[in-house]
């Protein structure tokens, strides 16, 4: 028998790792958007890790653009400010010989011109001998009024037909269905579907990327997979913090648009699917998009809505509507709990709850998958057993498992079959979402992007709901900077999807 940790032993199962790297092919990865919050924050961090760890191509440039003017030692300080004590790091400084930054504005063609030529300057270093083969990679760090001039400009001014080219999108992709089939209408006009990387960052988290293993490499949890066992199903997001000087966006999405659409569903998908036929990209995204057109769209009597207000005192914390950046008298939600129903035969009766909110008691993402109860009176009134994925901020899997209690007592106890990753993987840091997804834009690797037709089917899911609450101005339950969320929270999620408190 071989002495591999079981880790190695796995070894098969790491896919999708490190092509880029090994392919060496020239790569120009141009971020719009590059004097912005997110790319400071996270993609160029993101980018860094990947440098520090080997696994940028080794013919590599970082082409910054932006309209603001920036000096190019105010703009490396800006790539590099997220960093925190890595920052000190001496891998920055060849980091950041790679980083190059042009000005200029999104929708003026000469612009783009000056962009293109500073990318072939930096192709002629990283590329002396002319290879034709190479990679450009478009990365729009940009609010969503920009996405389609950018686009554009790329199309007409910067594209190379020589290169493999490919354009990485943010959310929000619309505002609903039609706004998003506009907006994929329109960028399908310019590019083709195997160039676009619609990003949904949990996809890149490491437990969200888990559950397909999970899933699908033992035998124990798909035997279990289905109503004949399981009771409901409830993703969790909880947010600490309120609008935190992002009112004005926070109020035009709301928190279904925010997180549920998008996140939570794509979460979803990936705990309803089916097996898919193999790892390729489109096979899997087959699969999530199978089950995503047998959810029924959400009824508006199924949803709990809230907004969090002030609370007074010593420490208080603002509401909502404290917020100067949010309209008086908004009714937007900042609160949101939904079922949804997956009319399969697979999940048919399994009620799957999602629940979010901003300014909560606490910072968490967890699928709780509930079983049914125990069938059978051996041990009268059991508590249920309960599969348990945190996605953050501790991520862990553990089984709630009824036991003996220890010793000479013959009571039962809930207790937990335990995976912590702190505990059990303790040297190994577990990579950001964001570099995780920029290297499979680097591998040319779809899995973990959000094609058109998954996205078409999640706009179908919400929009109904989402049009009704807009239409009938449904005012949202008041529940305090700091809750648990409005009044009933728990009682909706046992009255509706039958979830019993273990
Ligand atoms: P920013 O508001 O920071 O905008 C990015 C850059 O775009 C700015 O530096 C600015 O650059 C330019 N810009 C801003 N507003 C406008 C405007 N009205 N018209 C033209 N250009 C403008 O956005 P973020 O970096 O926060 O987000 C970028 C994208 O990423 C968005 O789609 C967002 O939804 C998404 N996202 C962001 C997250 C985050 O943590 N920030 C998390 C998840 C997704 P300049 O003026 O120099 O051209
Ligand atoms: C973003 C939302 O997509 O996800 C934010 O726009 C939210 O409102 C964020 O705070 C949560 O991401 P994470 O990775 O911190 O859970």
């Amino acid at each position: 028998m071989s002495h591999a940790s079981p880790e190695q032993s796995a070894g098969a199962l790491t896919w999708g790792l490190d092509r880029a790297a090994k392919e060496d092919l020239p790569t120009t990865v141009v971020v719009f958007g590059a004097s912005g919050d997110l790319a400071k924050k996270k993609t160029f961090p993101a980018l860094f890790h990947l440098y520090q760890r080997g696994l940028l191509p080794k013919r590599v440039r970082i082409v910054g653009y932006a309209r603001t003017r920036l000096s190019p030692e105010d703009f490396h300080k800006r790539a590099t400010s997220f960093l925190g004590p890595e920052a000190a790091s001496k891998d920055v400084e060849g980091f950041l010989r790679l980083c190059v930054y042009v000005s200029g504005q999104y929708d003026v063609p000469d612009d783009f011109r000056a962009l293109r030529k500073e990318i072939e300057n930096q192709d002629t270093a990283i590329n002396p001998e002319g290879r034709s083969e190479r990679v450009r990679v478009y990365y729009m760090a940009l609010p969503p009024s920009v996405f389609l001039d950018v686009a554009t400009q790329i199309k007409g001014c910067v594209y190379d037909d020589g290169c493999t080219n490919r354009i990485v999108i943010e959310k929000p992709f619309g505002h609903d269905l039609e706004s998003s089939r506009q907006l994929s209408n329109d960028i399908g006009a310019l590019f083709s579907e195997h160039e676009v990387f619609r990003i949904d960052h949990y996809l890149g988290k490491e437990m969200v990327k888990n559950i397909l293993t999970l899933r699908f490499a033992n035998v124990f949890y798909e035997a279990v997979w289905s109503h004949h066992y399981i009771s409901n199903v409830q993703i969790t997001f909880k947010e600490p913090f309120g609008t935190e000087g992002r009112g004005g966006y926070v109020d035009e999405f709301g928190i279904i648009r925010d997180v549920m659409q998008n996140h939570l569903l794509q979460v979803l998908s990936i705990v309803a699917m089916r097996q898919p036929e193999s790892l390729r990209s489109e096979d899997i995204r087959d699969r999530k998009t199978e089950v995503l057109r047998r959810i029924l769209p959400i009824q508006l009597e199924d949803t709990l809505l809230g907004q969090y207000v002030g609370t007074r005192g010593g420490g208080g914390k603002p509401g909502y509507k404290d917020d100067d950046t949010v309209p008086a008298g908004s009714t937007t939600a900042t609160y949101a709990q939904c079922v949804l129903h997956v009319d399969n035969d697979r999940w048919r009766g399994v009620p799957w709850v999602m629940k979010a909110g901003k300014a909560l008691d606490e910072a968490k993402m967890t699928i709780r998958i509930q079983f049914k109860d125990m069938p059978n009176a051996l041990f009268p009134n059991l508590a249920r057993n309960e599969l348990v994925i945190q996605v953050s901020p501790k991520e862990s899997v553990y089984i709630k498992t009824i036991v003996k209690e220890p010793g000479l007592s013959t009571n039962l106890a809930m207790s937990e079959l335990d995976l912590s990753y702190h505990k059990r993987y303790q040297d190994i840091k577990i990579p950001d979402a964001y570099a995780t997804l920029i290297l499979d834009v680097l591998n040319g690797d779809h899995s973990n992007f959000v094609r058109s037709d998954e996205l078409d089917e999640a706009w179908r899911i919400f929009t109904p709901l989402l049009h009704q609450i807009e239409k009938e101005q449904v005012v949202p339950l008041p529940y305090e900077y700091g809750s648990r969320g409005p009044k009933g929270v728990d009682e909706f999620a046992s009255e509706r999807a039958g979830y019993k408190l273990s």
